[in-house]
């Protein structure tokens, strides 16, 4: 069984070089949450005649066992296995909350799938085989800080200065509202259409490196400046995409201008936002409670969620997967 944890994006990643390999157009760096985690089992079973996928106790649908099998089939054909696999994968968080699990997921499963085929394989390579399906995971098999660059098949972790590894995450989730337009196709869409794509394409590089600049010197106004940049850049292009890709709701400004209120009053506090309508806050860890408390009581704020740097992929003995009954028609990772 393997466990891997979701992260969060400091220099975002939205575009793709080359869809059919799914290479990311631009270079990406994100924080790994420890609070935030799936564990995934499989086990090949030569009398299965298809892959059978659980997720969070529900039989998956029908694109999320092709992208699974999608993974699957990677590692039959790395170990000459031919049997198909029986899956199983819990998230420790409300999947229904419209947190991204792709990245914990597919990292999860990149891990728990080559170990049960018997293949020994470095992060590096984990890293690429998650990156196929999603590159947000390529980036969860490392804990810490870990970061992807454009057109790269995997990703590496960085070793960043001891100011930033005290930083944490206040994951403000907000009203879901309508079921938001997955990553993939929104970002597919939002290249294709914006004007202002390319705008973000051409930036995306010296975000990254201001970002990294940053978390290596522990430069943390910074870090949060670009960070906060990075995001609403690549906001600005999806909000021009024809039609309009809008992923915020009433709640999420409402978290946006109480992080400027708590900078204005002297905070360190600086917002991200991915394909979805919650707000991730950057702090110290030493203001984290206080941030979640102030949060808390913004209007459309339904739970607040306290994460620091999590740990890399890693694999754990089977007995600790707790698996709930299986039950038909859930909805996939999201
Ligand atoms: C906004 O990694 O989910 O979270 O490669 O198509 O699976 P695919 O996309 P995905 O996109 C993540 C987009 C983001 C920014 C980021 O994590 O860098």
């Amino acid at each position: 069984m393997a466990l891997a944890h979701s992260n969060i994006a400091l220099a975002k990643y939205w575009g793709k070089r080359d869809a059919e390999l799914n290479l990311p157009d631009v270079p990406s760096l994100s924080m790994t949450l420890a609070a935030l985690s799936t564990r995934t089992r499989v086990q090949f079973d030569p009398s299965l005649e298809a892959d059978q996928i659980v997720l969070n106790g529900s039989v998956a649908d029908a694109s999320t066992t092709k992208k699974v099998s999608a993974v699957l089939d990677r590692v039959r054909g790395a170990a000459a296995i031919a049997s198909r696999a029986r899956v199983e994968s819990m998230n420790d968080f409300p999947t229904a909350s419209g947190l991204a699990s792709s990245a914990s997921g597919f990292a999860a499963l990149a891990l728990a799938s080559s170990a049960a085929a018997g293949l020994d394989w470095s992060s590096a390579r984990l890293s690429g085989l998650a990156r196929a399906s999603s590159v947000s995971a390529a980036r969860s098999i490392f804990g810490g800080f870990a970061y992807i660059e454009a057109g790269a098949i995997s990703a590496a972790p960085l070793d960043v200065s001891p100011l930033a590894r005290d930083l944490a995450m206040v994951i403000a989730v907000t009203d879901a509202g309508p079921k938001p337009v997955g990553s993939t196709s929104a970002m597919l869409h939002t290249q294709a259409t914006s004007p202002y794509y390319q705008g973000f394409r051409d930036r995306a590089p010296a975000i990254y490196e201001e970002v990294r600049a940053a978390l290596l010197s522990g430069d943390l106004a910074r870090l949060g400046d670009a960070m906060e940049h990075s995001a609403l850049a690549m906001h600005a292009a999806m909000l021009a995409a024809r039609p309009s890709l809008i992923y915020w709701n009433p709640a999420t400004l409402a978290v946006i201008h109480g992080v400027r209120e708590l900078r204005a009053r002297g905070t360190f506090a600086h917002f991200t936002i991915d394909a979805g309508p919650h707000v991730k806050v950057l702090c110290q860890t030493g203001d984290a409670a206080r941030i979640r408390s102030v949060l808390a009581e913004l209007p459309g704020v339904q739970r607040v969620i306290v994460s620091g740097p999590g740990a890399a992929a890693r694999l754990l003995p089977s007995h600790e997967f707790v698996a709930p009954a299986p039950s038909q028609g859930s909805r996939g990772a999201s």
